[in-house]
């Protein structure tokens, strides 16, 4: 393992002021965000939405990296460069998602197990030589009546502590993402106790499999009261929770915990890191985004509008969301800025 190559990617990638674009939506996700907005979902408009948002003028300012489907990673933008070096090009990392997904797991009803582990070290390589130089894996929790079970948890740790350690073998930092879910109408509280299992599991697994916390990076959800839940939390309370849970269960020595947006609006996620970093201690670890959603929406919408512009409008929705949450690792954003 060459920890000094996981170090500095993964300190990059963390850089300030700069987070990554989570665009490594599946084939099937993609087509169905397509669908939504009215386009017809093939390889080609999948293909012509992405490099059109890789195309904006100077996101590398507040992207840091990119993280691709498969798909994508083969694929080249309109003049022939190949997607993974025209992201290079411009001093972005790219990424790669690695697992295959999340199927049911056998005798627990409505839990989930992430795939991918056969064949990994293979791919890892070869992704590698394509110019990655990070990976994603994610493990859903859901929250129930009597779930998630131990088996969930230790089963999904497992899996991504054993692919985040072959990922470092590759030089591939490996982004570790327990995500707990927003689904249910559980409260703020359980979503803290949930996510707190999930994370003292999981770096148990690292710790046990011998990953490099300082070459890896973490993307959980913020702790915040479910969707469905009649008592939700105000945004400051959900900044506290959240770095009260992961400064007493995630390893102080993790470079970067870069947070997905879940399906809360654009601003909420914005406006809930912005106060993260702006609170008067400091963290041990740089607090930043692994947006999809919260970076995407609107630049999709747009996109798909049918307008002339429509092109130049998407380019502008995704370089406006990227500057938002830009500023808000410094605590620099405010809600006026949004006008
Ligand atoms: P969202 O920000 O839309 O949750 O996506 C991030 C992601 O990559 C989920 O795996």
């Amino acid at each position: 393992m060459d920890k000094g190559l996981l170090e500095k990617t993964a300190s990059e990638l963390v850089a300030p002021g700069r987070g990554i674009l989570a665009a490594d939506e599946s084939s099937g996700t993609m087509s169905k965000r397509l669908e939504a907005v009215g386009v017809e979902p093939s390889a080609e408009t999948r293909r012509a939405y992405r490099t059109n948002l890789f195309s904006t003028d100077g996101y590398e300012s507040s992207i840091s990296g990119v993280i691709l489907f498969d798909e994508t990673i083969r694929q080249s933008m309109d003049d022939g460069t190949s997607i993974p070096n025209a992201l290079s090009q411009r001093g972005i990392h790219p990424g790669i998602k690695v697992d295959t997904g999340a199927k049911e797991l056998a005798h627990h009803e409505g839990e989930k197990i992430t795939e991918g582990l056969d064949g990994l070290r293979e791919r890892c390589e070869e992704y590698f030589a394509m110019g990655a130089r990070f990976s994603k894996w994610r493990a859903v929790i859901k929250i129930g009546d009597s779930i998630p079970s131990g088996a969930c948890l230790s089963t999904n740790a497992h899996a991504l502590a054993r692919y985040a350690a072959i990922c470092q073998e590759q030089g591939l930092v490996p982004i570790i993402e327990p995500e707990v879910l927003m689904e249910g109408d559980h409260d703020a509280n359980r979503c803290y106790e949930v996510t707190a299992a999930i994370l003292d599991e999981t770096f148990s697994q690292c710790k046990a499999q011998g990953v490099h916390i300082p070459g890896a990076l973490l993307k959980p959800n913020m702790v915040m009261a479910g969707k469905d839940c009649e008592e939700q939390i105000s945004r400051d309370e959900v900044a506290q929770m959240t770095v009260n849970c992961l400064t007493d269960h995630v390893p102080h020595d993790l470079p970067g915990i870069v947070f997905l947006s879940g399906g809360q609006s654009d601003e909420d996620a914005t406006a809930h890191l912005n106060l993260m970093n702006k609170m008067d201690v400091q963290h041990p670890w740089q607090l930043s985004y692994s947006y999809g959603r919260a970076l995407q929406a609107e630049a999709l919408r747009t996109w798909a509008s049918g307008d002339t512009d429509a092109e130049a409008s998407s380019q502008l929705a995704f370089s406006n969301r990227a500057r938002m949450n830009g500023l808000a690792r410094s605590g620099d954003w405010d809600e006026g800025l949004e006008a």
